[in-house]
């Protein structure tokens, strides 16, 4: 089913030949779809900015299959790295680590370190496994708006634009990895939060862990800018969707709710859910597909109901506070 070759998707060997020949395609991984090209062919690197329109100041995460082949990518490796690669790698988690030379300023965006990933997702391994050079791979989308979970996304977004799409099914996961990284006192922080959440993280380290994301704190990383993850049509976000939709009472509206309601009483309206029972996984997995849904429906406006429940839901809380206009300030 996987390696079926129709339009732009590619087979597994597809996959290969065209990365080795410096081509981009976008790739599954557990968290969201990302748009490859070979980290050592700087021009393929280049036109991973080009294809998604992002700005050469945004640097890239280097995917690897395991710690060895990233070594001479990195050095000066805190200790805490070797506990959490023990836990949480291969898995949705990246590290921020000071760069080797072997990075190119066109990955690090001029930082002084080098994000690393390594990534569950059996084709993304498979993959990385016939190759001999780490794979920079952003999120398969045009720069600002919604990550992909499932090809089809990528086709639409981006399809004519890179080589071919790898298929490899609905990402389990559905955000962006957590990425953590440390500080000029050597303390752990997170910069963007994702499925491993800072309580399991902190667990491992048995220590607290700073949490540096959101509107208000330092911007280190252009993933943090408010505005980041949204859907094309207007969209606007709020705890309180029955009390905040009579502002949009001339517009066709579409609504995403954090869990079905048993009667959709908001009736002249288009209502979507990202869940049944309010499952976190579950709003994880359906958070982008369900945006992406809506924004192709016949809406003038797009109304989400945020996320207030859970560590996970942080992550989500998150993504959904930079998707759209918080209508509750
Ligand atoms: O789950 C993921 O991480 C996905 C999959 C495809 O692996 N990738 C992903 O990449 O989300 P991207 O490029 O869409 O987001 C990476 C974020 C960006 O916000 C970027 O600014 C930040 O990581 N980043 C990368 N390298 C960095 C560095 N050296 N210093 C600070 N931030 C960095
Ligand atoms: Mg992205």
């Amino acid at each position: 089913m996987y390696f079926c070759t129709v339009g732009k998707i590619v087979s597994l060997q597809q996959a290969i030949t065209i990365l080795q020949n410096g081509g981009l395609v976008a790739i599954p991984t557990e968290t969201v779809y990302g748009l490859a090209a070979n980290a050592l062919n700087l021009n393929s690197v280049e036109n991973i900015y080009k294809s998604k329109g992002r700005p050469s100041n945004n640097p890239l995460i280097l995917h690897f299959n395991e710690w060895k082949d990233a070594e001479p990518f990195v050095q000066n490796v805190p200790e805490d790295f070797f506990k959490l690669y023990a836990k949480f790698s291969p898995g949705p988690i990246s590290y921020l680590l000071p760069k080797s030379a072997l990075v190119s300023e066109k990955i690090s965006a001029k930082n002084t370190t080098v994000a690393i990933r390594f990534p569950s997702h059996p084709i993304a391994k498979a993959l990385l496994n016939e190759l001999n050079f780490p794979l920079a791979a952003p999120s398969a989308n045009p720069s600002g708006y919604i990550s992909p979970t499932q090809s089809h996304h990528v086709l639409q977004q981006l399809g004519d634009k890179i080589d071919g799409v790898l298929e490899g099914g609905e990402c389990a996961k559905g955000i962006e990895s957590t990425i953590v990284g440390w500080d000029e006192n050597g303390e752990i922080v997170i910069y963007r939060l994702g499925t491993i959440t800072a309580v399991e993280i902190e667990k491992v380290l048995e220590k607290p862990v700073k949490v540096l994301t959101g509107e208000h704190k330092k911007i280190v990383a252009p993933g943090m800018l408010s505005k980041h993850y949204s859907p094309q049509k207007p969209t606007y976000i709020t705890k309180d969707l029955r009390g905040k939709i009579h502002q949009f009472s001339e517009k066709k509206i579409g609504i995403i709710w954090q869990i079905k309601p048993d009667v959709f009483d908001l009736n002249d309206c288009i209502n979507l859910s990202f869940s049944d029972n309010g499952n976190l996984e579950i709003i994880a997995k359906n958070l982008y597909k369900t945006m992406y849904k809506i924004d192709n429906l016949d809406v003038d406006v797009i109304l989400i109901e945020q996320c207030l429940e859970g560590e996970l839901g942080l992550a989500i809380a998150d993504r959904l506070s930079r998707a759209g206009i918080n209508l509750d300030i």
